[in-house]
């Protein structure tokens, strides 16, 4: 079983019922960044494309209880091609743990009217994001706001999307370039097949389950050069997650990065004594003291 795809389907696939369609939100469809009016932080954006679609899906296996989930699907194109992304939320009110850029984040999302508000923290982090959606009267355009605090750069974005037909979303529904075709060294068997986008979440998901940043495995801006002991590492954690899963839990992926790595570089095995405390290097302590491996 491929490592990146059953990554993300672990946390969000409820079984699909039938589409709901009684009272239609405003917010579903296709819409289409008008670039001119918008403000987006980072090198420039030059197509943004989103579908927001719902269906209802089972949210408690063992109850059976279902709920109507939202899909706002997105592609931003720029100097580094296409990223596209899926947030997923339940307009409840209620917080809902999902994948968005492959890390776990708790989605707390409400419609007021037409207009929604979502706010998502990731696990782990400060990283706080907070989306407001507000539709015109007419329903034909979105001023979406997103703001994001808790990382190096604060970001806010300002994002005035027009509705279009449904044919629109032809790009979005196109299959992406697998990892292997599109970058230049991909070699474990575990991500070659993974579409791309996906591809740069597994990244995201290693640095957040590591507590660290790109950097620790690559050098900025030279991402397929195997420079850095710690890339090579992870090529054979990659491996060894893959056969632990497959071996032992019949590829189910039980066990992850974040299962023994829990946001530091060097797994504990056991629980610390308190005037040991700074041997741990915990998020707070990310470069601290490498510890020796009977100090584990
Ligand atoms: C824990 C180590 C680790 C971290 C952290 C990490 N990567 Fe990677 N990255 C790898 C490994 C390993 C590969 C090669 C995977 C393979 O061979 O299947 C890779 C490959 C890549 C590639 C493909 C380059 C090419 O052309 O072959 C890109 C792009 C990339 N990483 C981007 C990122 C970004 C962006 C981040 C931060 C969000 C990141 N990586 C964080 C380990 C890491
Ligand atoms: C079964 C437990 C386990 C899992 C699962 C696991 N690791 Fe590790 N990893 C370790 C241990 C233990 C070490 C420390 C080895 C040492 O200190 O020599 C380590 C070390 C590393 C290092 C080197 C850190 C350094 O400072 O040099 C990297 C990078 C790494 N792991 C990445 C990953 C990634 C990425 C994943 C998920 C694909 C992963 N690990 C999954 C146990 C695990």
């Amino acid at each position: 079983m491929r490592f990146g795809a059953a990554l993300l389907l672990a946390c969000s696939i409820p079984v699909t019922v039938a589409a709901q369609q009684s009272d239609r939100p405003a917010l579903l469809g296709v819409w289409k960044a008008d670039l001119s009016k918008s403000k987006i932080a980072g090198p420039p954006v030059t197509d943004y494309l989103m579908l927001v679609e719902q269906k209802t899906v089972v949210v408690n296996r063992r109850t059976g209880e279902k709920g109507t989930e939202f899909d706002e699907a997105t592609g931003v194109k720029g100097q580094r091609g296409e990223q596209r992304s899926v947030l997923s939320f339940f307009p409840t009110g209620k917080p809902v743990v999902r994948y968005y850029q492959g890390v776990p984040n708790r989605i707390t999302a409400a419609f007021s009217g037409n207009d929604l508000s979502l706010t998502a923290e990731v696990a782990g982090r400060p990283t706080v994001m907070k989306r407001s959606y507000v539709i015109s009267p007419d329903g034909q355009t979105l001023t979406l706001t997103v703001s994001q605090t808790g990382t190096a750069h604060d970001i806010q974005n300002t994002i005035v999307l027009l509705k279009q037909p449904d044919s629109a979303a032809e790009p979005l529904r196109a299959p992406e370039e697998t990892a292997e075709k599109h970058y230049k060294n991909v070699k474990t068997e575990a991500l070659k097949d993974v579409p791309t986008s996906q591809f740069i979440d597994q990244m995201r998901y290693f640095a957040w389950s590591l507590g660290k940043d790109c950097e620790f495995c690559h050098v900025q801006g030279k991402f397929d050069v195997d420079d850095k002991k710690e890339k090579k590492t992870a090529r054979e954690m990659i491996k060894m997650t893959a056969s632990i899963n497959a071996g032992t839990f019949e590829g189910r992926q039980e066990v992850r990065c974040f299962t023994c790595h829990e946001m530091h570089t060097h797994p504990l095995s056991r629980p610390q004594f308190p005037d040991e405390i700074q041997n741990v290097p915990t998020a707070a302590n990310a470069s601290g003291t490498p510890v020796g491996s009977a100090n584990r």
